[in-house]
């Protein structure tokens, strides 16, 4: 992979960080103080009296023991001018004068597939258009206009096994990329085209790029649906089908109406329901529901009527509800889903639906009360178990709307139902509460990796040195205090006894810690143990920062030409560097 910030005649990233020194760059806004080989001074990022915050010029990093922020030069400018990265990058190279070329390398690389993806769409395009094809056939007998097939880019597979792959081959595009991209695949050295007498359904994202594909199978052939693999590309849990052609609508309308399929998309805009999207065949994600925020707060859910529908739809819910979106669930009386009912019976009557359909609470009430038998106490019981269950999780005011509609509809006073809910300890209050102290108790507590870095600690001082570097790995309230005390006592007199930080600690914290540092058993050499702990704990970040990159990419691109895209493609690509630096993922 080329490094994106190497333009033909600018300076590296690394360049850039050969030449600034961080002792300037920190020393210019936060008063330091030599201390020993490093930097000491006050933390500009959390409120501090006693300086805990260090820079080493050698190793040109800072560090606060105090609120455990730390990173480089470029980190440190980033967070207190409040910059993304980009932005830092220029900050800095424009201060020491130094000419840095931004842009290029990975945005280029994610370029590349998505033009070749677009290439593909249009391969697929013209197969269905020019001439006499089953793909075509097959939507003409589903009832598709052309205006409409033609809006979505709907193609067509052929069955040579290899068109595409000849296509793309003559075009001198690289099998890696038509791999990757899950446009081919390859066996005993061959390469064959992976979509085979298909309709081609094109996934665009909200900012036009052609991102995947989904294939419907043309009669009975399995599986149904092929769909493009995940990829650098391509994510379905951040993309919602059709919202690149919807979002206008979403946005006039006030409202979304979220199917699962991608012909009850089509099917439904045909019929000028045109706020219309699909989760790509999977339980939603909380970053489509964020995908959705940006256009509307209210959400209908149009899933199949069958029973994994009406799950899904329950799931989907909980998930919508969680990002704050308001939503409501349609259920389709006539045929099996969306494009059944309106092929059936039009648009307005689909528009009835949509008026009628469930708030989420009224949709869940009603899921709890099928099977029971609320003519008897039993079953009246079952259920306001179950809907104290539901309602729990509502605000004050919208419980208490329900709590009515249920004791008049039950014959139960208001104040049984009401005790039914609070009775119960797991209320939303009394969970978020639990939660809280349930974190607190963590935070006083080591956790394994925290124990052996601090027992190695406890064996040899010196390692405290390192840890400057490492900071971040010991996260607890507990470990940072002893951490805290540990680096005092060294600073003071280059050592300290076990006695010396137990002394500091009040009884319990300091009966948390010896249990913990106990039950370590450091076997062999202290520093093959340490290291081991950083690798761990550096490989365990770089994978947890790769997935938001990835998230924060995926969500980036729709605003088209964002420098964030930059920024975030840079930092993606050097943690990739350092994931396998670390010899990959475990
Ligand atoms: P039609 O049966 O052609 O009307 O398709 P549909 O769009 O109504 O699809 P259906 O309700 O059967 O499934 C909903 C969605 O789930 C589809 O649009 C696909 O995204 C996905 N899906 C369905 N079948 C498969 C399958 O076999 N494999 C995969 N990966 N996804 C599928
Ligand atoms: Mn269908």
């Amino acid at each position: 992979m080329s490094h994106s910030f190497a333009g033909n005649s600018g300076a590296t990233i690394e360049d850039l960080k050969n030449q600034i020194n961080i002792v300037d760059v920190v020393g210019r806004v936060v008063p330091l103080k030599r201390a020993g080989a490093n930097y000491k001074g006050v933390c500009p990022f959390h409120n501090e009296k006693t300086p805990s915050f260090v820079v080493s010029e050698q190793k040109q990093i800072f560090t606060c023991f105090g609120c455990g922020a730390s990173g480089d030069a470029i980190e440190f400018t980033k967070r207190y001018y409040n910059l993304d990265f980009t932005e830092a990058v220029e900050k800095l190279a424009k201060e020491h004068g130094i000419e840095i070329k931004i842009g290029g390398g990975g945005n280029q690389e994610r370029e590349k597939y998505y033009e070749v993806n677009r290439e593909a769409a249009r391969f697929f395009y013209r197969a269905f258009t020019e001439g006499k094809n089953q793909g075509y056939s097959y939507m003409k007998k589903r009832g598709i206009e052309d205006s409409i097939l033609k809006k979505f880019g709907i193609g067509y597979a052929d069955d040579s096994w290899d068109s595409l792959y000849r296509y793309f081959k003559s075009k001198g595009v690289d099998e890696k990329v038509l791999l990757e991209l899950g446009l081919i695949s390859e066996k005993n050295g061959k390469y064959y085209d992976k979509f085979r007498n298909r309709v081609i359904f094109p996934i665009i994202n909200t900012s036009g790029k052609v991102i995947g594909f989904g294939g419907r199978a043309i009669g009975d052939a399995m599986p149904k649906y092929l769909n493009s693999p995940e990829n650098r590309i391509f994510q379905k849990k951040n993309n919602i089908y059709a919202l690149n052609l919807s979002k206008q609508d979403v946005g006039k309308e006030g409202y979304a109406i979220l199917v699962e399929g991608y012909m009850d998309v089509i099917s439904l805009y045909q019929h000028g329901v045109r706020n219309v999207g699909a989760s790509l065949g999977t339980a939603l994600t909380e970053n489509q529901a964020r995908l959705l925020k940006r256009y509307t707060r209210n959400v209908v859910l149009s899933y199949d009527a069958d029973t994994a529908g009406q799950n899904a739809a329950l799931r989907g819910i909980d998930v919508l509800g969680a990002e704050d979106l308001k939503v409501k669930v349609l259920h389709v009386t006539d045929g099996k889903d969306p494009d059944e009912f309106i092929k059936k019976n039009g648009r307005e009557a689909f528009r009835k639906l949509v008026d009628g359909a469930l708030p989420m609470t009224d949709y869940k009430l009603n899921a709890a009360r099928k099977g029971l038998n609320l003519d008897t106490d039993d079953g009246k019981i079952d259920y306001m178990k179950r809907a104290a269950d539901i309602l729990k999780s509502l605000s004050p005011v919208e419980a208490d709307i329900y709590i009515k509609k249920l004791s008049h509809e039950l014959k139960i006073a208001e104040g049984a139902i009401k005790l039914e809910i609070s009775g119960n300890n797991n209320t939303g209050i009394v969970r978020q509460l639990r939660r809280r102290q349930e974190d607190n108790e963590g935070r006083k507590e080591l956790s394994g990796m925290e124990a052996t870095v601090l027992k190695v600690l406890m064996i040899n001082p010196c390692f405290a040195e390192k840890l400057i570097e490492y900071d971040g790995i010991i996260e607890s309230e507990l470990g940072r205090k002893i951490v805290n005390l540990m680096f005092e006592f060294y600073g003071l007199r280059g050592g300290f006894e076990p006695s010396d930080i137990t002394d500091s600690l009040d009884p319990m914290e300091s009966q948390a810690f010896t249990d913990a540092t106990d039950a370590v058993i450091i076997a062999g050499n202290e520093e093959q143990v340490f290291d081991e702990c950083i690798r761990t704990w550096r490989l365990n970040k770089a994978v947890k920062r790769e997935q938001e990159l990835i998230d924060m990419l995926a969500l980036a691109d729709e605003e088209t030409g964002s420098d964030s895209i930059k920024g975030l493609t840079e930092e993606l690509m050097n943690v990739q560097r350092e994931i396998n630096s670390f010899g990959g993922r475990k």
